[in-house]
Formats: C-alpha cells, structure tokens, sequence
C-alpha cells in the first residue's frame, strides 16, 4: 500500500468516526501540551475533566508556572506518576522565564525543553503547527505492526526507531495535524488492542496481522515489567479532631504528596506486632483496622492497611516531619488516591 493511500483511508476514517475533543478544537501550544502529558498518563475519558479543571484553574502556561507546587499536585491527585505532574510544572516555568511564556514554534525547539520528549514535541509541532513529525505512541506501534505486519520488538530502541521512521515515512505533508489525530484514534477505537474490529475495517483487504491471524501477536513486546509487592501499614493518629500527616520527600513513589506514619514491611505481618515494637508506637492501642487496600502501580502492587489510634493526650514522640492536620486542612492537600479514597471510606 503507498502511503498516499494509506493517508487517504485513515483521513476518511477519522473524519467519520472522531470524537469531538476539546484539545482537537485548538491550535493553542500550551492546551496541546497540556492534553498530551495528561493522556499519556489515562485514557481520554477519564482525562478529559481532568484537562478542562487543568485549562479553568490555569488558562495560561505563565497561570500554571506561578501557581505552587502543591496546588498543581492536588489537581493530578488521582492520576498517578505524580513525577508527571511534577515537571509540567517545571516545564511551564521554563517557557515562562526562558522563553518569555511562548512555547518554541517547532519540532527542534520543543525538544529543546525539558520534559519534552520526541512524541510530546511531535504531538504539539503537528497539532499546533502544522509540522509533518509524526507521533508513535502505543496506538501508532499497534496499528503500524498490525497493518504492514512489521514484527520488530517495541521494547528495543532498534525496534521504536524503526516504527518512527515507518510512520514519518507515511505522514501526509498536507495534513499531518489529522493525520496524527487520526492514527491515535484508530488505535484507540477501531485498532483496539484486544477484540480488534476487523470485520469492518478499511484496511481489512490489506492488513498483513489479518491476514495471517496476527492481531494477537502483534506489536511484539519481549520485555515485560516486573513488579514488586510491598505491604504497608499506615497508622492514622488523631488527637480531638486533628490527624498526623507528613510530606512525602526523597526518591519513592508520591514525592510531594502527603500520607501518615508509615511502616513497610517486606511481608505480611501482624499489626499487634508493629504496635509493640515500633518506637513511636509502642504503647498506643488501635482503635480500628481497615479492610486492605490493594493498589496498583506500573511496576509495584501494594498491599495497603490503615490502622487507626487515637490519642488521649499529645504525644511528644513523634518524628518530627509529621504535623497535626484538621479534615478541612487535609481536603485541599494532595494526597495519593489510595489515601483520600480511605478517608472517604472512613468518613462513611
Ligand atoms: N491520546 C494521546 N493523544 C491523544 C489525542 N490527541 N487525542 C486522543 N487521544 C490521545
């Protein structure tokens, strides 16, 4: 298939069947960036209210470089890898004193920045300007090895290149914004990863993965994630009406985000035997046990339990990274969402 062709049917295919999405509807930079980084973190339903609180709060990339940290934490709060979120804000305030609140006009200078990568910089240089770069996100690796059966592995640099250049080789030079839009799409909608709709599919004649009953093989991904299982018990003391909360530093998960006293334990183990021997804790009893909350991360499982204490008089042994927080205070902190989800749990 040439790839005039090939534009040709995915154009029409996404002029008919597009989902009409507020970022498709501007050439704005910064809303572009803005959608992009958020949808490389969900799918686009549940990024979309995340993206129109993101614009009203921050209408502008200068809004969201002078706004605090913790103000654009609890805003992300609940999409996770919260590094993202971390340097969206750096980046805005890199456009902001760098480039006098104006994005680079180009592939080249987006690149530039950092924070953005090469589909970051493709995704606004063609949405917003027009340049033929095309984007190779999942989507785009799933319906190029599928449509013309290419079998390199995604996971090698060898094998992500190769899918660059195959795309840049069929981007239309007329329309590369929709051409982009439109490769996304077929890969969300009609390319899905499981269950593709090959029965009506324009490509159905040509694609070499139907051919030969390769939609279940293709794209090929030798390296997969381990991940590693962590159990944590997190101990919520209240003193009145008060909770001892603490900022999450260093290098771990949740950087900047707040939870409680924490003790992590390589495995399972008795709650009665944390209380008795942690120093901070031992005296105090428990006055409740939540159910476990297990978590997910891409490369961690959690296994989560909140133990709840409750104090009879100020405790003066206490780290001294943890502070005393009202509900009210607590609501507009960003907290992950395994821990606001238990305090609406425990609020019930
Ligand atoms: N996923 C990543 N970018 C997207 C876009 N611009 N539209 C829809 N889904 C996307």
């Amino acid at each position: 298939m040439t790839a005039a062709t090939f534009q040709k049917k995915i154009i029409e295919w996404y002029e008919e069947n597009k989902r009409q999405l507020p970022w498709r509807e501007t050439s704005d930079p910064y809303k572009i960036w803005l959608s992009e980084i958020i949808l490389q973190q969900t799918r686009v339903a549940q990024g979309l209210p995340y993206y129109q609180r993101f614009v009203k709060s921050f209408p502008t990339v200068t809004s969201l470089a002078n706004a605090s940290q913790q103000q654009v934490l609890r805003l992300w709060q609940g999409l996770g890898y919260y590094s993202r979120a971390r340097n969206l804000h750096t980046c805005a305030k890199v456009v902001v004193s760098e480039w006098q609140g104006t994005f680079p006009n180009n592939y080249k200078g987006l690149l530039m920045l950092k924070g953005i990568g090469r589909y970051t910089a493709a995704a606004i240089a063609s949405f917003a300007f027009k340049e033929p770069v095309a984007v190779v996100d999942g989507n785009v690796f799933r319906v190029l090895s599928r449509v013309f059966g290419l079998e390199e592995d995604i996971s090698t640099s060898k094998g992500k290149e190769l899918f660059i250049e195959k795309a840049n080789a069929l981007i239309s030079k007329d329309r590369p914004d929709l051409f982009n839009q439109a490769m996304m799409e077929f890969g969300a909608l009609q390319c899905v990863p499981k269950n593709p709709k090959c029965e009506e599919c324009v490509f159905s004649k040509s694609c070499v993965a139907r051919k030969h009953e390769l939609q279940n093989v293709l794209p090929i991904k030798s390296k997969k994630v381990t991940v590693r299982n962590r159990y944590f018990y997190y101990f919520v003391i209240r003193y009145k009406n008060k909770l001892l909360m603490k900022k999450r530093e260093g290098k771990d998960i949740w950087q900047g985000l707040y939870d409680f006293y924490l003790i992590e334990t390589k495995r399972n183990k008795k709650v009665s035997e944390l209380l008795n021997t942690d120093l901070i804790l031992k005296g105090s009893t428990k006055t409740n046990e939540s159910k476990i909350y297990k978590h997910v991360l891409s490369h961690q499982k959690l296994v989560v339990r909140f133990v709840e204490i409750e104090l009879q008089k100020i405790q003066t042994l206490k780290p001294s990274e943890l502070k005393w927080f009202t509900d009210r205070e607590i609501t507009a902190l960003p907290k992950p969402i395994l821990i606001a989800n238990y305090l609406v749990d425990r609020s019930k």
